[in-house]
C-alpha cells in the first residue's frame, strides 16, 4: 500500500498519458483519509488545472454549498477525480485516458477504505458504478458491492448550466448524509 504522499509525488510527474504535455498541474485528491467517504468526480477543470487542487472552479462553489446544506464540509470528505489531469477544452476524458489514470484512483481506495464512494456525475457512474449507468434516472439511489456504499449524484457543473437539478440533488445529499449517519452509528455495515 502507498502512503498519501508517495501517491501525491507519483501523481506529480505521471507521463502515462498525453494529457501530462498539456496539463499545467496534475490534481491529486485530497481531503480526509479517514472519514471513510470518497467523492469522485471525472478530471479537473481549468481553474484546478490552474490551482493543482480539485474543485476550487465555480462549480467547487455549488459543491459545498450541498456539502454545507446536509451538514457536512469538505474537512469530512476526501474529493478526487478518475483522471488526474485537466483534458483540453474541458472535454470528456478518453476512454484511454481514464485507463492509464485509473491505477491511481484504485490507489487512493485502498488506502481510504472508503464505506462510501459518491460519484459526481456521469463519467464517474460510468467508470464506477456501471458503464450503461443512467444519471438522470438512477441519481441518488445505492448499491452495496464489496463493503461499501455507492452511489451517484449530478454533477455539480451540471446544476450549473441547470439549476432545476439543484433541488434533487440537495435531497441525495441529504440521502448520502443519512447513510453515513447509519455508518457512524454502527447501523450499516
Ligand atoms: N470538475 C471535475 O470533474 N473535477 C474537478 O476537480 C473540478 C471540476
Amino acid at each position: 500500500m502507498y502512503t498519501y504522499e508517495e501517491l501525491t509525488a507519483f501523481v506529480s510527474r505521471c507521463t502515462r498519458c498525453p494529457l501530462c504535455r498539456t496539463r499545467q498541474n496534475p490534481v491529486m485528491g485530497r481531503g480526509n483519509l479517514k472519514g471513510g467517504i470518497l467523492f469522485i468526480a471525472e478530471a479537473p477543470g481549468n481553474s484546478e488545472d490552474r490551482d493543482g487542487i480539485p474543485f476550487t472552479g465555480p462549480s467547487g462553489k455549488v459543491l459545498d454549498e450541498l456539502l454545507a446544506d446536509a451538514g457536512m464540509s469538505r474537512q469530512d470528505i476526501y474529493l478526487t477525480n478518475v483522471v488526474k489531469c485537466h483534458p483540453p477544452g474541458n472535454r470528456d476524458p478518453r476512454p484511454e485516458e481514464q485507463e492509464a489514470c485509473i491505477i491511481y484512483l484504485k490507489h487512493e481506495t485502498i488506502l481510504l477504505r472508503p464505506k462510501i464512494i459518491v460519484c459526481l456525475g456521469r463519467v464517474a457512474a460510468q467508470r464506477i458504478i456501471r458503464p450503461d449507468f443512467r444519471i438522470t434516472r438512477e441519481h441518488g439511489s445505492f448499491l452495496y458491492r464489496k463493503n461499501t456504499w455507492l452511489t451517484a449524484v449530478y454533477h455539480p457543473s451540471a446544476i450549473l448550466r441547470d439549476p432545476l437539478k439543484m433541488e434533487e440533488t440537495r435531497e441525495d445529499f441529504w440521502k448520502i448524509r443519512g447513510k453515513w449517519d447509519e455508518i457512524l452509528s454502527g447501523g450499516a455495515s
